[in-house]
């Protein structure tokens, strides 16, 4: 069984495990735009629009972009995981949209009529399901005629010098989510379900300084979070020498991209 759509319950159960992760990106990325802001700029919200966040995980998105999206919008934060739907209702409640609800909610069954929203948004989370194309066909059936799917993923080769080292747990030297779902399946299936399609890729690299944010980053999901300790040693080794080949540093390749459909009006 794949790695990136298996384990989910555990792994979402909170947002502690993709904070590791969340971590390594937020302290090291170096790209005249941060990630949240850059997608927010490009999505084509208007004031009061009822939106659907699916996946939404803890919502550290809308919690860093409040500021940059138009008013009043009606925010409607759903995840399979509760404790993710608890945790983003609860960061973003005291905010100042016009409302927040949150529901745990399946991708591949949305509990929402038809042509309820202006906007749904897929971040990073389409690479988790067995079949994203029905997920796909999901969003664009609750989409009001006229209205965006903003769905965000990885190409295969992002962070490539980091997913080498994952080779020592036994894994492919590539990102899963980009392995699984990744810019060229996102454009095949989304121009498929709405026959348009936009692409923008964040413009971004990363220069990481502490070698422990990466062990922690490779084993905070399947299979690092169950690795043997011979695993784990060979992991740190293989990180050791990645920084000692950098001179204390390890340079990484971003490949992280935005994807934009219209639903025809
Ligand atoms: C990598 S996190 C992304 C969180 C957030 N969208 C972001 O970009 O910061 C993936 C999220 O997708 C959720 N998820 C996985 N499979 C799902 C499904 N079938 N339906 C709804 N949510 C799902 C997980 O619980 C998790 O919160």
């Amino acid at each position: 069984m794949s790695s990136i759509t298996s384990g989910n319950a555990e792994q979402y159960a909170d947002s502690r495990k993709l904070a590791a992760r969340g971590r390594l990106n937020s302290e090291y990325t170096i790209a005249a735009t941060g990630w949240f802001p850059w997608v927010a700029r490009q999505l084509p919200l208007r004031p009061g629009d009822r939106v659907l966040d699916i996946g939404c995980g803890p919502a550290w998105f809308w919690a860093s972009v409040v500021q940059e999206v138009p008013e009043n919008l009606d925010l409607t934060l759903a995840d399979q995981s509760s404790g993710m739907v608890a945790e983003a209702v609860e960061r973003c409640r005291p905010l100042p949209f016009g409302s927040v609800t949150g529901h745990q909610a399946d991708a591949a069954a949305l509990p929402f009529e038809g042509g309820s929203f202006d906007a749904v948004i897929a971040m990073h989370m389409l690479y988790h399901l067995a079949d994203p194309a029905v997920a796909i066909a999901e969003m664009s059936r609750v989409l009001k005629p006229g209205g965006v799917l903003a769905v965000t993923t990885n190409g295969v080769g992002n962070m490539r010098e980091i997913y080498a080292l994952t080779t020592a747990l036994g894994s492919p030297p590539v990102d899963p989510g980009g392995a699984a779902f990744g810019y060229e399946k996102a454009e095949a299936m989304m121009r498929g379900e709405f026959g348009n399609i936009t692409f923008s890729e964040h413009p971004a690299r990363m220069l990481i300084t502490e070698p422990d944010d990466v062990f922690l980053a490779l084993t905070s999901y399947p299979p690092g979070d169950r690795a043997s300790e011979a695993q784990l040693a060979a992991l740190r080794e293989a990180i050791a020498k990645a920084f000692e080949g950098g001179n204390g540093m390890l340079e990484v390749s971003k490949e992280t991209a935005l994807f934009l459909s219209r639903k025809r009006a």
